[in-house]
């Protein structure tokens, strides 16, 4: 490695319409998964594959996402005095996770307009971007594989997944080529929502990406694409058919879930609930009953 540290960029100033009303006074990357609000757990994974520095770009309701990240001194008192060092610790963990940084997004131009905000913080050195309504299960350790690919081939590394050819016109599809190493990809191509009769693969780009900064320069003259808004898919697409740059992709076949999208958010919430200590053995025989009555 002969760059600096990777830091992590965690867009989250979409307006998340798909989960209108909750989201009209709130971004949907707070809303709770369990017990943890979405964008926390994205933090956490950042956190595992060593990354300290965390910048998370913001939008319209922008307090509620500082707020988590910040001390409630009042709060911490009160749990303090009433001696309940459990709650304590839950509330005092978000603060101490990382070196949390926020900047604004003026206007919800895209995703591609999202992480060029992040130009001035991350500077020209590479970074990795997770998507802060996309969560991949911990036990599958996604960005650590793509931190170390980077560090190989020092290009752009975006993570693929198989999806059901009937839903790839919800992303970014890729085509690709093999390489020497199994579950890795060279991306020959991106198309962002594709028809299903136009999608190069079944190949589904999803929430996270380690890039070259490079992407900066791309996305200065990047015109709005796909829905009006500056697409992160299409300044991967310029890299990927830059010869002195190149993607590559990882592919992903772990739990991951889309917590922007109402059914996968139900999903993840009864799928971590179910898999935890204190709430699985509660759950799982209620979940049985349930599921027998339908
Ligand atoms: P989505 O397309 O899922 O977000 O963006 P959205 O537009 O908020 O959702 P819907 O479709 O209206 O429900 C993917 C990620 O990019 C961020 C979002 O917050 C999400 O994490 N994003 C999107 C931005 O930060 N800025 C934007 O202008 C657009």
């Amino acid at each position: 490695m002969s760059h600096k540290p990777f830091k992590a960029v965690i867009p989250a100033a979409g307006l998340g319409t798909r989960f209108l009303p909750a989201t009209k006074a709130m971004p949907k990357e707070m809303l709770p998964v369990v017990d943890k609000p979405a964008i926390q757990y994205v933090v956490e994974e950042a956190v595992h594959a060593g990354i300290e520095d965390v910048l998370i770009i913001i939008g319209r309701n922008k307090n509620n996402i500082a707020n988590h990240f910040d001390s409630m001194p009042e709060l911490e008192e009160k749990l303090r005095q009433k001696g309940d060092s459990d709650k304590l610790a839950k509330v005092e963990h978000s603060n101490d996770l990382a070196d949390i940084h926020l900047v604004r997004q003026g206007e919800p131009k895209g995703l591609g307009h999202a992480v060029l905000r992040a130009r001035a913080h991350v500077g020209d050195h590479p970074f990795a971007v997770l998507l802060g309504d996309d969560l991949i299960d911990e036990r599958d350790p996604l960005l650590t594989t793509m931190l170390a690919e980077y560090d190989k081939r020092g290009a752009t590394v975006i993570a693929l997944m198989e999806v059901d050819p009937d839903s790839i016109h919800l992303y970014g599809a890729a085509a690709i080529e093999p390489t020497e190493t199994d579950g890795v990809v060279r991306v020959t191509g991106l198309v962002e929502k594709p028809r299903k009769e136009d999608a190069p693969s079944n190949l589904a780009i999803i929430g996270r990406y380690v890039l070259s900064p490079d992407v900066f320069d791309v996305l200065e003259h990047t015109e709005p694409g796909k829905g009006g808004e500056i697409q992160l898919t299409d300044a991967l697409q310029e890299l990927a058919t830059d010869t002195n740059a190149g993607v590559y992709g990882v592919v992903f076949s772990g739990r991951r879930y889309d917590t922007g999208d109402r059914l996968d958010y139900i999903k993840a919430i009864v799928q971590l609930a179910s898999d935890r200590e204190d709430l699985g053995p509660d759950l799982r025989p209620w979940l049985k009953d349930f599921a027998a009555g339908l």
